[in-house]
């Protein structure tokens, strides 16, 4: 039996770890990741343990089997667990699918008394009230992202806490997603044993991971193509103006192979995996490669090239998705850093030159980075959503640290908050 939370307060409450720990996992269509890492400073993880397992239960990113899902979850919390030693008590969750949704929010509110400073507090009751958006009842509000601040006309404030003013307002990017969505993944996790600390949508999370922040300022878009979705950010400013979650993936690519080669769906993933490029030009046209097949012989030789022609036009199709999405939320010609692919699919040769061919804009492959510890098979693009997680999660909890309303936060609270740092993962 899993251990009930800890109450411990801190790395004296827990006397194996000197530094505090968190967990994540990215549950995805085709993969679940955990991992488990310890916090050696604002920035920087040390990764203790990762678990990684095939996904069941989801498609397009959602959860349409929640029995399946809970096991693979379950699988891959006890694979980080085991590589880590330590027990998982809670974890930030990755979220994804075509129900979610975005959109731009003004939040506005009056400075009590102008002739002082603006504080955290007007500043969090600003962002409070451009969360009051018309959201549906069915829908919940995921996120709500500031881009910029207006101090009495004065546009574009980056942070206008110490500034004066009579009128503070926000612009933000708000996140909604479904609330039965939200609810079921939700369940599936608790349901393998681990609470959740907080849902992140996705593509978020995987911009943490792999976009710095020189691109953010001028202007980039992250993609993350994963098995069953693609998912778009959109950065203009340093600041998030457009995010979208595309029902399309690797395993579109996989099934044209399938249709196109007459081949099982597994041989069709393997040859896609190994042999696989995204530019049929660059492929020697007289290559031939042994695959499982379909019929009486069980095996038979198909052309690279003539692979190469039947993945191009699929990740064609979904970059210009893609750049329609992108259009919705900004003009290409913002973007100077252009896009960073990332996710399963992002391996796939050739891909980042295709983007650019399509989208018109520098193309980049996204790896996460700069990480310490057991990390090796993190570096892996399908990777930068659950290491994007716990970076998430550090920057949430240093703004939460750094909005605590009032100048002095009660100590009671800021314990609270401590205690909730510390208590995600426990030594076994
Ligand atoms: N070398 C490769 N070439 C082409 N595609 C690849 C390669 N390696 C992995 N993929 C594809 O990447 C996809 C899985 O990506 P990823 O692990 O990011 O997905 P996921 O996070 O489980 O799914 P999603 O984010 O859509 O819910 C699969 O469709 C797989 O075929
Ligand atoms: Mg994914």
């Amino acid at each position: 039996m899993r251990l009930e939370a800890a109450t411990s307060s801190g790395p004296k409450g827990n006397p194996l770890m000197a530094n505090p720990s968190i967990a994540a996992i990215d549950v995805g269509t085709t993969k679940v990741c955990t991992i488990v890492a310890e916090v050696a400073s604002q920035r920087e993880l040390r990764i203790l343990g990762v678990g990684v397992g095939p996904s069941a239960g989801l498609s397009k990113g959602m959860v349409d089997n929640i029995h399946a899902a809970i096991e693979a979850i379950s699988s891959s919390v006890e694979r980080a667990e085991r590589a880590s030693g330590t027990r998982i008590m809670s974890a930030h969750v990755g979220i994804a699918g075509p129900h979610v949704s975005s959109m731009n929010s003004r939040g506005i509110v009056a400075i009590a008394d102008p002739r002082n400073p603006i504080t955290e507090a007007d500043i969090h009751r600003a962002l409070e009230s451009a969360r009051i958006v018309n959201v549906p009842n069915n829908r919940e509000v995921l996120h709500v992202l500031p881009r910029y601040y207006v101090v009495d006309g004065q546009d574009h404030v980056v942070d206008p806490q110490g500034m004066y003013g009579s009128r503070l307002d926000v612009e933000t990017h708000v996140v909604t997603s479904s609330t039965a969505a939200m609810n079921n993944l939700v369940q599936c996790v608790e349901g393998a044993g681990v609470r959740v600390d907080s849902l992140v949508l996705e593509p978020l999370a995987s911009a943490e991971a792999v976009v710095d922040s020189e691109e953010l300022q001028q202007g980039v878009a992250l993609i993350d193509i994963g098995g069953g979705t693609t998912d778009l950010c959109v950065y203009v400013n340093g600041a998030v103006v457009h995010t979208a979650v595309l029902p399309v993936g690797g395993t579109h690519m996989t099934r044209d192979l399938v249709v196109a080669l007459r081949v099982p769906q597994p041989a069709a993933e393997r040859a896609k995996r190994e042999y696989g490029h995204a530019i049929p030009s660059l492929v020697d046209e007289a290559e031939e490669v042994e695959v499982d097949a379909f019929g009486s012989d069980g095996r038979k030789m198909v052309s690279r090239r003539l692979m190469a022609e039947v993945l191009q036009a699929r990740t064609e199709e979904m970059l210009e998705l893609v750049l329609a999405e992108i259009r919705r939320g900004a003009d290409p010609e913002m973007l100077s850093a252009g896009v960073v692919i990332t996710g399963g699919a992002a391996s796939l040769p050739g891909i980042d030159i295709l983007a650019e061919e399509v989208l018109s804009l520098p193309a980049r492959i996204g790896r996460p980075r700069h990480l310490a510890g057991l990390s090796d098979i993190l570096h892996d693009p399908a990777y930068a959503t659950s290491v994007g997680l716990l970076r998430w999660s550090l920057k949430e909890q240093a703004i939460m640290f750094r909005s605590t309303p009032g100048p002095i936060a009660p100590l009671g609270g800021l314990l609270k908050r401590v205690a909730h740092l510390m208590r995600v993962v426990l030594p076994q």
